[in-house]
């Protein structure tokens, strides 16, 4: 976040108390938060325990708590053994088999829907087809499919069976594909023909075969879920289609019970170098964080219908999508496609036609449908709106204020909430039954989490009205286990920069007079671009790939919509081309960049240059970049730099 910006959202002072009618219904009031917190503080690990043993079923229960002989590998429930999806489906088949678990709409506006009980049944048969196809616990499986039931019902029947999936994001490329197919060593991959996506089908599958022509030797079939209907490529004895297994699978599995630390999921995250890495999450204590939260901080009831609009190839898609609110035997709103198609009254449609009462978002999205203006939002029903909530990036004031005016009709609670694939669920975030709100700020940790703020040496700053590198000081049952094949990554990444007293967020946060947090922004080489998180290395490193560029630096700039742009300096080999031949070049290379690693990834701005700011050690000077990819007058001391003419040219002044 920019200086600007800090200084605005540390300017705000409103506050918004929950209102009355809210809080009279609401599962967490002030004073239940008061004690939940108490209970929290005075016993933090038997805090835990006994929500665990409350609100999760066991095949096994626990006797051990927390283990902590090997931190800061921390493992939780030990002893126990537990399955995710008996617990997210068959724990509700006999209160609510006739419920809805799904409502889901596809892009081009084709409604299904799927009971607790129904979805049993597709869970299971899927189940049993990866088991026919030689798939069993411990497995890596990786899932390149729509935003859609098929997705849910994928990684439930992995869950069933104790197999471990890792989800791709299905706006990734081919080569993000093949890279986490190799680094997890899967061995059977789960994707779709196509999918729907702003008016244009994406061709899943074409891009599973381009990223096991060459390599990925460990995937041995591939399932193929016939969802959009384009043609596709076919290779016998390796390729199979979802549904001509299904329909011959029996639709009762026995759930695979395994112990409480068993893998659940993979999930490939960026970090400050090239290589993403495969954060790993455990069953029991991955579950409660994300049921738990669910519970707490959506308020969930009965007759709820929630929507959080993530993809479920993010985190939040994992833990709000699929395993929260299913846990809770909530029905849940997915949806396929666009917030842009047809045009911006989509989501507003889709609350209003699936009577959604619980809407989760993220800040990039509401500044998007915030430009379009009002007439969107108010040409629907919005009435049975009850919460909404934001995620993914700091929201900015003024976006909050339209979302609580303008969607909330200046009455319902938002929930902004600070998390991180890593913690697995959320961590800093208001109850919306107890918090007064403040616009821009995550508010408070939630009971049985411990955040703090410390300084550049690692020492906890006291007080109030302090800023700092945000930290996490106690283990919670929700954060990751390890990297996947790295520990070491694990232990350096994450608790290394403080003498591994810490878990270290990677983020700096101001906590204010109130002890409210407000989050900054990262202190790492991470970007936030429209809420998806992009390693400026792994940027770096797509652009060097090209036979054309020498080296490359990329930065963030700050953009009204996305949060942040990518903007890259990109020196080539040979001769600096200028006028239409360059301006050829830059395009090519943003599509090179996007077809590496996936439209999100692509650059909003190349300049080219003849060399790149550096100290006379040779570090790159990326502060100055920063500055001059903002377009600021360049006020910093130069003079150390080892070519100090060279800023004028990235400049664009020579
Ligand atoms: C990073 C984690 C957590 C699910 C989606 C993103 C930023 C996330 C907030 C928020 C300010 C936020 C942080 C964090 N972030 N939520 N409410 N306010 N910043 O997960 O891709 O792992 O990114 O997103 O910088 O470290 P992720």
């Amino acid at each position: 976040m920019s200086n600007d910006n800090i200084q605005a959202v540390l300017g705000e002072s409103r506050i918004f108390p929950p209102a009355a009618e809210f809080v009279a219904k609401s599962r967490v009031d002030a004073k239940k938060m008061a004690e939940l917190r108490a209970a929290a503080e005075k016993d933090h690990v038997g805090f835990w325990a006994s929500l665990a043993r409350q609100e999760l079923s066991w095949n096994k229960p626990f006797t051990v708590t927390l283990d902590d002989s090997k931190a800061p590998n921390y493992a939780w429930f030990t002893d126990g053994r537990i399955n995710v999806s008996y617990n997210c489906i068959d724990r509700h088949l006999e209160k609510r088999g006739d419920k809805l678990a799904i409502r889901f709409e596809s892009e081009p506006g084709v409604v299904t829907t799927l009971t607790f009980k129904q979805l049993h049944g597709e869970v299971c048969r899927l189940a049993n087809v990866l088991k026919s196809l030689g798939i069993r616990k411990g497995d890596r499986v990786v899932i390149y499919l729509p935003m859609s039931p098929s997705a849910v019902i994928a990684m439930q029947a992995c869950a069933r069976i104790g197999a471990i999936h890792s989800v791709v994001f299905g706006g990734f490329s081919a080569q993000s594909v093949r890279d986490r197919v190799e680094d997890a060593g899967a061995r059977l991959v789960i994707t779709a023909d196509g999918a729907h996506r702003a008016g244009h089908v994406v061709e899943l599958k074409k891009a599973v075969d381009e990223a096991l022509n060459e390599g990925c030797k460990t995937i041995e079939k591939v399932l193929v879920y016939k969802h959009a209907g384009n043609q596709i490529a076919w290779k016998d004895g390796r390729d199979l289609w979802w549904q001509d297994l299904t329909a011959k699978a029996a639709a009762e599995c026995e759930p695979e019970w395994v112990e409480a630390e068993h893998p659940l999921f993979l999930l490939y995250t960026s970090g400050s170098t090239g290589k993403p890495k495969g954060v790993q999450h455990s069953s029991a204590g991955y579950l409660l964080g994300a049921h738990q939260t669910t519970q707490w901080l959506f308020d969930v009831r009965e007759d709820d219908v929630f929507w959080c609009t993530a993809d479920v190839g993010w985190i939040t898609g994992h833990s709000y999508v699929c395993y929260g609110p299913l846990s809770n035997g909530t029905t849940i709103v997915m949806y396929e496609g666009g917030p842009m198609t047809p045009d911006a009254g989509r989501f507003w449609k889709i609350c209003q036609d699936h009577g959604v009462t619980i809407f989760y978002t993220a800040p990039t999205a509401i500044r998007a449908l915030m430009k379009m203006g009002e007439k969107f939002p108010l040409s629907y029903d919005l009435s049975k709106l009850r919460l909404l909530g934001s995620v993914g990036e700091p929201i900015n004031p003024e976006a909050w204020i339209w979302y609580h005016h303008v969607i909330g009709k200046d009455k319902l609670p938002i929930v902004d909430t600070w998390w991180q694939t890593e913690t697995g669920s959320v961590m800093i975030s208001p109850l919306p039954g107890a918090t007064p709100l403040k616009p821009g700020s995550c508010t408070q940790p939630i009971p049985g989490i411990f955040a703090d703020i410390v300084d550049e040496s690692g020492e906890l700053i006291p007080g109030l009205d302090q800023g700092g590198y945000l930290v996490i000081t106690k283990p919670w049952p929700s954060m990751l286990r390890t990297i996947w094949g790295d520990n070491e990554r694990y232990i350096k990444a994450y608790w290394g920069q403080f003498g591994n007293k810490y878990y270290v967020a990677g983020d700096s946060a101001h906590r204010d007079k109130d002890g409210y947090y407000w989050i900054l922004g990262r202190t790492d080489d991470v970007l936030k671009v429209a809420g998806h998180r992009l390693g400026t290395m792994e940027v770096e490193s797509a652009l060097v790939a090209h036979p054309r560029v020498a080296e490359a630096a990329v930065v963030g700039r700050p953009h009204e919509i996305k949060g942040e742009a990518i903007v890259a300096f990109v020196i080539l080999k040979g001769q600096r081309p200028t006028g239409a031949e360059a301006e050829e070049l830059i395009k090519e290379l943003k599509n090179f960049v996007a077809k590496s690693m996936g439209p999100i990834a692509k650059p909003d701005d190349i300049r080219l240059a003849d060399n790149l700011p550096k100290t006379r050690s040779g570090k790159i000077m990326r502060r100055l970049l920063r500055s001059i990819a903002k377009g600021e007058e360049i006020t910093q001391d130069v003079s150390t730099l080892e070519n100090p003419a060279i800023v004028a040219q990235l400049a664009g002044k020579e």
